[in-house]
């Protein structure tokens, strides 16, 4: 007997996939999504939609290339100057997406360290920097900094001196909606010389009180030798594209190292001056961040959330819950998707709802009423 065909490999993959209730599919068309991450709303801003036309008309509609061949358009630059100045950092470097982003910094950085702490819960991009970086991983319970700590101590006393490690972390977590404890993570990291990278994606616009993130948000300053951030323009700021926020030494590595950013080609640069619009936009203090503060406090209090400056909110509870949840708001043309592992841990399905500034009044009357209606519902982060 012959190998099964490709196709009927295929099918075997897929059947597994259904058996783990992991199928995905594309949500419904026109809806209206109720986890997008567009948190500020400046996709739909004005000014961003009419500096990328004008770039558009004036450098066409692809970058040509990588960077380091045909594609680094002055506005590469011009926004690394701007997102580095906004996140107070002494220089950054623009990627094509967040994904590459992280998986660059991170399979780049590996290459100063022997061991990565991850957080159970971090995002898929940070997990396969981690794989590319091909060193000792050791994996810490969510958020809990004295596990790192304990490790690092038994570490230290089988070989007599701390390893050479880095902490990979979010400040904001896409699916639990909840922050890590920046102060804590910082003291281990300058305690025992190790690293500390950072992912703001999701805390880049919405947290802080100028919207610059996790650390603003902690009241901390962060040593750019012992800390990386990483970030997206694809959330908050509305557009499309990457940032690695950190030590120009570094930054010199990731030129060379940093896969991503290597083999890629880069953002259009229509895509660069509506980034670039966005985080000028920002930079104003225009009040966008505190409205959508007042508006995250409002929709925590009706669904009796914990009270966090957090917009994303998951909702739990058991599957029929949810999904009757989820057809009630579907009623209405809103779509709240369902989460399920491998995106969140086994047992831990939830709707994700992410509070924009594009929400109407009247939604969020709506989301209260029906998330109250159904019995044993959670709302978190
Ligand atoms: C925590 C986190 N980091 C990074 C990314 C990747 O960003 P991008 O969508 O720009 O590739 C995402 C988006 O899914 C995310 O949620």
């Amino acid at each position: 007997m012959g190998n099964p065909s490709y196709l009927e490999a295929n099918d075997h993959l897929l059947q597994d996939i259904e058996r783990k209730g992991q199928r995905k599919e594309l949500p419904p068309r026109g809806e209206i999504s109720l986890a997008s991450n567009d948190y500020l709303h400046l996709s739909r801003h004005p000014r961003l939609i009419e500096s990328a036309i004008e770039e558009l008309r004036r450098s066409g509609t692809g970058a040509t290339g990588s960077r380091l061949l045909s594609g680094n358009h002055p506005l590469n630059r011009e926004l690394e100057i701007a997102i580095s100045a906004f996140k107070n950092a002494p220089s950054a470097l623009v990627f094509s997406t967040g994904y590459q982003a992280n998986m660059s910094a991170i399979g780049a950085l590996s290459g100063l360290v022997d061991l990565l702490y991850s957080d159970a819960l971090n995002h898929a991009s940070l997990i396969d920097g981690i794989r590319l970086g091909k060193k000792e991983t050791a994996i810490f319970p969510h958020n809990d900094f004295s596990w790192i700590e304990r490790d690092l101590e038994m570490r230290r006393q089988k070989s007599g001196d701390f390893p050479r490690f880095m902490v990979v972390t979010e400040s904001l977590f896409s699916m639990e909606g909840d922050l890590s404890p920046l102060e804590d993570l910082v003291r281990v990291v300058r305690d025992r010389d190790g690293l500390l990278l950072v992912d703001d994606a999701h805390a880049t616009g919405t947290i802080g009180a100028e919207g610059r993130g996790g650390f603003e948000q902690a009241g901390l300053t962060w040593d750019p030798e012992r800390v990386i951030l990483t970030g997206t323009f694809s959330k908050a700021l509305g557009g499309l594209g990457g940032f690695v926020a950190c030590h120009p030494d570094y930054r010199e590595l990731l030129l060379s190292r940093g896969r991503g950013f290597v083999y890629s080609t880069a953002l259009p640069p229509s895509v660069l001056a509506s980034n670039l619009e966005a985080v000028r936009l920002l930079g104003e203090g225009n009040g966008l961040v505190q409205s959508l503060a007042r508006r995250v406090s409002k929709v925590r209090s009706l669904l009796d959330a914990p009270e966090s400056p957090s917009p994303v909110i998951p909702i739990m509870g058991n599957r029929n819950a949810l999904l009757s949840f989820q057809e009630r708001l579907l009623e209405t043309a809103l779509w709240a998707p369902l989460v399920f592992p491998p995106t969140v841990p086994d047992g831990s399905e939830r709707i994700r709802l992410s509070v924009t500034l594009g929400w109407e009044e009247g939604w969020i009357d709506r989301i209260a009423e029906f998330f109250h209606r159904e019995k044993g519902l959670k709302a978190g982060g």
